[in-house]
């Protein structure tokens, strides 16, 4: 790898104060739209046939399919009369390299092909899954496994990733919630920068960049019920407000490319829809880059039920904006036809092609279309230390209760000290990969059960391992094994969970227990006695009740990728601290969801010390129900550490500020707060600032997200945090749907998640 790509910052791995400044960069225009780049586009269009400028917005799969088979089986001759643009599912440079000898070499006009995968969460070297990194809330380093992942793809002629998936989900039915970074429209927005900063480099041209994605355009989070490619209700005020933000941050980061989703909204498929794809997207965003839909998303207008033929679907698909049809074949067939005709501007077809090349020859394919064959290797070391560190700080540490007078965690590593391992999560290597594994391989990834018998062999610890029951199914024929290990052990650690195609595309459930009869599992160990720590892996916020209130230590997983073991490991015995803040809610039950921390209030909320008239404590008649609390299980922002952190009272810099001047830019509020570890041990407190709007012309969240700073601070230390809200993030849609701010009363929280801490009042004025 190239030494500006380093994956460890410089100094090593600090931990030092972060921060965290979505706004701040200033935004060049992006490369892939300069004059220079146009001419050539142009020039080259100008020579091209209709059928040779529909073939570049022609994506055809080659490999394992990710979608419906529509395969036509002549892809190759395509490729040879210039009819294909870009291939997915290519994955190694043999491959690659053979297509584009066929595009470059035997096509009339030699435009190579872009080669695009859904690189995740890593190539070969696989770290958390994004929701997992996304609970990190580290953006330096999300955009460290993103720039490591675009390396490793590079090296194999793929030049382009389907991510950042930046859908919001309020909704963990959704499968597809362990592909985002979970519910909140900021930390989305931030993380959404990250990654493409990562994938994308410094430079386009550089062989060791890939063009972002930012997917899927848009709402495809909001599926109805959490069901897998459901329609979707979405005001427009909700679409601007929690949708739209992060892929907003994509482009402003000079993401190059776009898909349009699968879903429709109020009725109009995501993938031939001209307000989200023209209006927001190129009139309000000026985005530059080019839009591709989603697998055969294009023909799926038909099913939704908008175009009842080929020809009409492709029409609808370009006209609303999208510039390439992936896997429908669509645009290919009907493009040529619909230009002569003069259903579609022979302008709309030039500016779709003129977007594709403009990002080939921002990345320099024209010059070098070949990568080197086979690839030089990868820092492997370097990835690994990386996936370490990254699983290390995407753990979520829910419970650590005290147990025979210390809390339960981190664990001594005494001599002598016997450990039950049970679970069918400890030793299972592939399903710590998680979704979308890419080029990943299972016997690469260092289980729990491995890494713990290692450290055991190097303190002089005994471990005994009793896998207990499957991850689904219902046998009872090893719960006695796993009883009996807990027995005889002064420690028992359940590693359970989901399996990792219980998440991410076509895998919604319909439930968010522990599936099979790992509940029944735990509860027969939990006899024993022994103090228990549990470790939950999954692709979304599982319902766990009665492991939060039993387990004597929580910690929520994920999937962590290659190094699950020793980050765990490592974790447990308290050699690194667990420090990641949960990215959504986790609910106590099915029931609850949606469930969502920046929610409006209603008129009888159960508890709410701010609204006046809210109802009293006790009343009969407010929202909620009759058989399960209102609040979450744990809420959005929660993160325990082996260290304790005390808050200072909120310090705003006024107690009054005029709305005008807000609007106008010219003045900010300074806020702050001092943050204290209080407890035994030096520990990284990621520090949140919420604000709540009230007597504005709309309701606004109860609380929203606004800021967030990882702060180090040593045993004893203090520092403070100083936070400034101006226009972006005192703004919102008001009832004319404009975004400004307005006259209210602002409530400022410095807190360490979204349901702790006493706020501050300041005035907005006109
Ligand atoms: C369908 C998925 O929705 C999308 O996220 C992915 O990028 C494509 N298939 C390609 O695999």
């Amino acid at each position: 790898m190239p030494r500006r790509f380093s994956i460890l910052p410089p100094g090593g791995l600090s931990l030092g104060l972060l921060l965290i400044a979505p706004c701040a960069r200033a935004q060049p225009a992006p490369v892939f739209a300069s004059p220079i780049l146009t001419a050539r586009a142009d020039a080259l269009i100008a020579r091209m046939t209709l059928e040779e400028k529909a073939g570049q917005l022609n994506q055809l799969t080659a490999g394992t399919l990710s979608g419906p088979g529509h395969a036509a089986g002549n892809d190759d001759e395509l490729v040879k009369r210039g009819l294909v643009g870009a291939i997915l599912n290519s994955t190694t440079a043999r491959e690659t390299n053979a297509y584009q000898k066929e595009a470059v070499g035997q096509s009339r006009l030699g435009i190579p092909i872009l080669f695009g995968l859904d690189v995740i969460h890593g190539f070969r070297t696989l770290f958390p899954i994004p929701l997992g990194l996304s609970a990190t809330w580290d953006t330096g380093l999300v955009e460290r496994t993103a720039r490591f992942a675009a390396g490793e793809a590079s090296a194999q002629g793929v030049r382009w990733t389907f991510g950042p998936m930046v859908d919001i989900a309020r909704d963990p039915r959704w499968g597809r919630i362990a592909e985002g970074a979970g519910e909140d429209p900021y930390l989305g927005s931030v993380i959404a920068r990250a990654y493409v900063e990562g994938y994308q480099g410094s430079s386009l041209d550089d062989p060791s960049s890939i063009i972002a994605c930012a997917k899927h355009f848009v709402g495809y989070g909001a599926a109805e019920g959490g069901r897998e490619y459901n329609t979707t209700e979405i005001s427009e005020r909700t679409l601007r407000e929690i949708y739209l933000p992060p892929f907003r941050a994509a482009v402003d980061a000079g993401a190059g490319s776009f898909m349009s989703a699968f879903n429709s909204i109020d009725g109009v498929p995501a993938s031939a829809n001209a307000f989200t794809l023209r209006q927001v997207l190129r009139r309000e965003w000026k985005f530059e880059g080019f839009v591709d839909s989603d697998w055969a998303a294009v023909r799926e207008i038909m099913v939704h039920g908008i175009a009842n033929d080929e020809r009409t679907a492709a029409r609808k698909g370009i006209e609303a904006g999208v510039d390439m049809d992936m896997e429908g074949r669509l645009y290919v067939q009907e493009l040529p036809g619909l230009v002569r005709s003069g259903e579609v501007p022979l302008e709309r077809l030039d500016e779709a092609v003129r977007r594709v090349l403009r990002i080939k020859l921002a990345l320099g394919l024209f010059e070098h279309p070949y990568v080197q064959e086979p690839p030089a290797p990868a820092d492997q070391a370097g990835g690994r230390a990386l996936a370490r560190r990254a699983a290390e700080e995407s753990f979520v540490l829910l419970e650590n209760r005290p147990s025979k007078g210390a809390q339960m965690l981190p664990l001594v590593p005494s001599r002598g000290r016997k450990i039950a391992l049970i679970g069918p999560l400890a030793d299972s290597a592939a399903d710590m990969l998680g979704s979308w594994s890419c080029e990943a391989e299972a016997r690469e990834v260092v289980t729990l059960r491995k890494a713990l018998a290692d450290r055991a062999a190097e303190a002089g610890m005994a471990v005994t391992y009793a896998k207990g029951t499957d991850i689904e199914g219902g046998s009872r024929s090893g719960f006695a094994e796993a009883v009996g290990a807990a027995q005889g052990a002064d420690v028992a650690i359940l590693a359970l969970g989901e399996s990792g195609h219980s998440s991410g595309e076509a895998s919604s459930r319909s439930r968010l227990d522990l599936p099979g009869n790992q509940e029944e599992l735990l509860e027969a160990v939990a006899k024993a006695g022994t103090p228990m720590v549990v470790i939950l892996f999954s692709g979304r916020p599982l319902a766990t009740p009665w492991a939060a209130r039993h387990a004597q230590a929580l910690l929520l997983a994920w999937f962590p990728g290659i190094e699950a073991g020793p980050a765990l490991v490592r974790t447990l015995f308290g050699d690194s601290e667990p420090q990641g803040r949960l990215s959504v809610s986790v609910p106590r039950s099915v029931g609850q969801v949606p469930i969502y921390y920046n929610a409006l209030n209603s008129g009888r909320p159960k508890a709410d010390a701010i609204a006046p008239g809210a109802p009293k404590p006790g009343e009969h008649y407010v929202n909620g129900y009759l058989d399960e609390e209102s609040t979450p299980l744990y809420p959005f922002g929660l993160g325990l550490t082996y260290t304790n952190f005390s808050y200072s009272a909120v310090q705003p810099g006024a107690t009054a500020m005029s709305a005008r001047s807000i609007n106008e830019g010219k003045s900010r509020l300074s806020v702050g707060a001092d943050i204290r570890n209080t407890g035994p041990r030096d520990g990284t407190e990621t520090v949140q600032l919420y604000i709540r709007l009230r007597g504005t012309s709309v309701a606004r969240p109860v609380r929203e997200l606004k800021g967030f700073r990882r702060v180090q601070l040593a045993a004893g230390q203090s520092r403070r945090v100083q936070f400034s809200l101006g226009r972006d993030e005192l703004a919102f849609w008001n009832v004319d749907m404009k975004r400004v701010v307005e006259p209210c009363a602002l409530y400022v929280w410095i807190a360490p998640d979204s349901a702790r801490g006493t706020p501050a009042r300041v005035e907005i004025t006109p």
